[in-house]
């Protein structure tokens, strides 16, 4: 495990870039994990530039974490529309290498086994994680359990207050979203988890504490022999001084 903590989110994520560049330069068919949220942006422009400056990411596949349910891929919110806003615009990866859960299938198990299926034949190479304040990664939210598949979760209330700035009211968030479960995550061969500012600092020491909970999901990827933890100094904040300084 490794934690890196830096002055501030745009530094934090030139580190992220070219940890990710590296991955696609020297991967012959790299796989990515990718996540949406506010915390990957700066990322994601990173990347966008580095395509720009001539970096090809045709041979690129990626896998997002989750999906609302009930969301058309052409609403503004669903994370189909985020990806294309805020990164697959700006590179050359084939749209047949993107995969994202279809919040609107008509059958959401099947949606789920469609998507594993897809995952056991594509292993993560670097997966990017944001982390909820509640310490959720992916849609996988604290409970008594955890799955291990992809699965629909029903969102926590402080999980739909955090993401009700993406939407037009707070009652617009939808109940439910489809998520990766534990297993793909765990089974990625590096695990990038971003978090910055003052909100993520409990979820981060939480998850950093050594102690392992269903209750606080990111605090599984201590059982992960290869997690990058890539933080401003503001979510680090309540880490003991003895940890990545
Ligand atoms: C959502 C996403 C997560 C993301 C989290 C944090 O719940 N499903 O993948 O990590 O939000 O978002 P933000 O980066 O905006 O704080």
């Amino acid at each position: 495990m490794h934690i890196r903590i830096f002055e501030n989110r745009e530094v934090a994520s030139a580190y992220a870039a070219a940890l990710l560049e590296q991955t696609v330069i020297h991967q012959p068919h790299p796989v990515l994990g990718l996540a949406t949220g506010e915390t990957p942006l700066p990322l994601y422009r990173r990347l966008a530039e580095f395509h720009r400056q001539g970096l090809s990411f045709s041979h690129v596949t990626t896998f997002n974490l989750d999906e609302y349910v009930g969301l058309p891929a052409t609403a503004r919110e669903s994370y189909h529309a985020f990806m294309e806003q805020h990164l697959f615009q700006f590179l050359d990866i084939p749209s047949s290498h993107r995969h994202i859960p279809n919040g609107l299938a008509a059958d959401l198990l099947a949606e789920c086994r469609r998507y594993d299926h897809l995952l056991q034949e594509h292993r993560i190479d670097l997966q990017l994680l944001g982390i909820g304040r509640n310490g959720h990664i992916g849609f996988n939210e604290p409970g008594e359990t955890l799955s291990a598949n992809t699965h629909v979760m029903s969102l926590s209330k402080s999980t739909r207050d955090a993401n009700a700035r993406f939407f037009e009211t707070p009652d617009a968030v939808p109940q439910k979203a489809i998520t990766i479960g534990l297993n793909a995550i765990l089974e990625s061969r590096h695990i990038l988890l971003m978090a910055f500012g003052p909100d993520k600092a409990d979820a981060i020491a939480g998850a950093l504490s050594g102690e392992i909970s269903t209750a606080l999901p990111a605090s599984l990827l201590e059982t992960h022999p290869n997690v990058t933890w890539v933080l401003d100094r503001e979510a680090a904040r309540l880490l003991p001084e003895s940890i990545g300084r």
